[in-house]
């Protein structure tokens, strides 16, 4: 990293180099002229004189991705889009089984001990009385994967389907679930779940989700509440049903007539072929031998796959699909980009590893000079 002295620092700012020093004192720092100030520090100097510091080659980066900003669309080319849908929920009340009968399939049986353990996206088609829709449902593990990609200012869900089994009742993780969704902004639909156990109380649950600001619609408020069984498949159409509704509200648009971007849903290390990530096309098309960057790396998509383990050779607006191609793993909630070509994308992707690297740097000696400290 960058040493840069108080005396350079000072210079920089255009301040004289005495006040300099007296500033540091206010800090606790008592350093010489020419003696190097850590970068922590000079971040808080250059605040105080209304300006910003930055680690070397941040600015070389920022005009590298000046690359990455959108641009707007304009109306009439924006086309509507899938809701991405997010099911979330206390563990154990049956949102991947909802899914599995939403989409037919059997996963919740597969998994290991029961517990979903990674970001489950599907497609599906559903009739309602809006004609045929394509809905993208997010199953998430617990609400973590939620979390961290809230963390990364990644928004990615439309609306939020919330699972709560009706002989178990709201439990901590339903009330995470609930201030998740509200903190994001994003309306709720609650599943009200296993109505076909013989210790089933529906009205029971509804009253419990009162105490947290749900109200249902036939009690007079605006929360849709759908008593289901994701085991006998009662009640699930009618839900489909008002998820679609929910969605015809939003009027959800997004332009699939550009380079894609989105989110990373998951990534990890496949043995065999290398960095697999689920990619989350946000706006755009993402084609087969588009070069992008996804946090800290770069790549070429050459392979992708949809939510059935198909060969496609695009994604639009609202499509899940697992890219090869990557020359590493990104987290859940990066953002990835398309870029004019590999050589650029290799660029920015280089540059954020050094600043990652560099602000690491910079922790572990602010952690080490900490721990001196104490020890004196
Ligand atoms: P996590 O992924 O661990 O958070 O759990 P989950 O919410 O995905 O729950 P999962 O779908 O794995 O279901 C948990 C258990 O409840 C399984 O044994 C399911 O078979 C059962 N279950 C789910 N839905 C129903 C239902 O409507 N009726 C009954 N009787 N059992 C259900
Ligand atoms: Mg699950």
């Amino acid at each position: 990293p960058e040493v840069i002295s108080v005396r350079e620092f000072a210079e920089k700012l255009g301040v004289e180099p005495t006040q300099l020093l007296q500033d540091l004192i206010a800090l606790g720092k008592f350093v010489a002229i020419n003696q190097p100030i850590d970068f922590e520090t000079a971040a808080k100097l250059a605040e105080k004189y209304g300006k910003v510091a930055k680690l070397e080659g941040e600015e070389e980066l920022e005009s590298l991705e000046k690359e990455l900003e959108e641009t707007p669309d304009r109306e009439e080319d924006l086309k509507p889009r899938p809701p991405i849908i997010t099911v979330m929920g206390h563990v154990d009340h049956g949102k991947t089984t909802l899914l599995d009968y939403i989409r037919n399939t059997r996963v919740a049986e597969k998994e290991a001990g029961g517990i979903t353990q990674h970001i489950g996206a599907s497609v599906v088609e559903v009739d309602t009385s809006e004609g045929r829709k394509t809905l993208v449902f997010l199953d998430t593990p617990g609400h973590e994967a939620f979390t961290a990609m809230r963390a990364r200012g990644a928004q990615v869900t439309d609306i939020a389907v919330l699972v709560v089994a009706a002989d178990d009742g709201v439990m901590p993780q339903t009330i995470e679930a609930i201030n998740h969704a509200k903190a994001a902004g994003v309306p709720i639909i609650v599943a009200i779940n296993k109505i076909d156990k013989p210790g089933a109380n529906p009205e029971r649950v509804k009253q419990e989700l009162t105490q947290h600001g749900l109200i249902p619609e036939d009690w007079g408020g605006d929360t849709i509440m759908v008593p289901v069984s994701a085991r006998t498949g009662e009640g699930v159409d009618e839900l489909l049903e008002m998820i679609a509704l929910q969605a015809e509200l939003m009027e959800l648009k997004a332009n699939p007539d550009k380079p894609a971007r989105g989110v990373v849903l998951e990534a990890k290390l496949d043995k065999k072929r290398g960095p697999v990530a689920t990619l989350l096309v946000q706006t755009g098309t993402l084609k087969v031998g588009d070069a992008i960057v996804a946090g800290l790396y770069a790549g070429k998509v050459r392979a992708m796959f949809d939510d059935k383990g198909n060969s496609v050779k695009e994604a639009g607006p609202s499509m899940p699909v697992e890219v090869l191609g990557l020359d590493g793993v990104p987290l859940a909630g990066d953002k990835f980009y398309v870029v004019k070509d590999e050589k650029t994308a290799r660029k920015i992707a280089e540059k954020r590893q050094e600043l990652a690297r560099e602000s690491a740097l910079e922790k572990e000696k602010r952690v080490s000079l900490e721990e001196l400290f104490s020890q004196m």
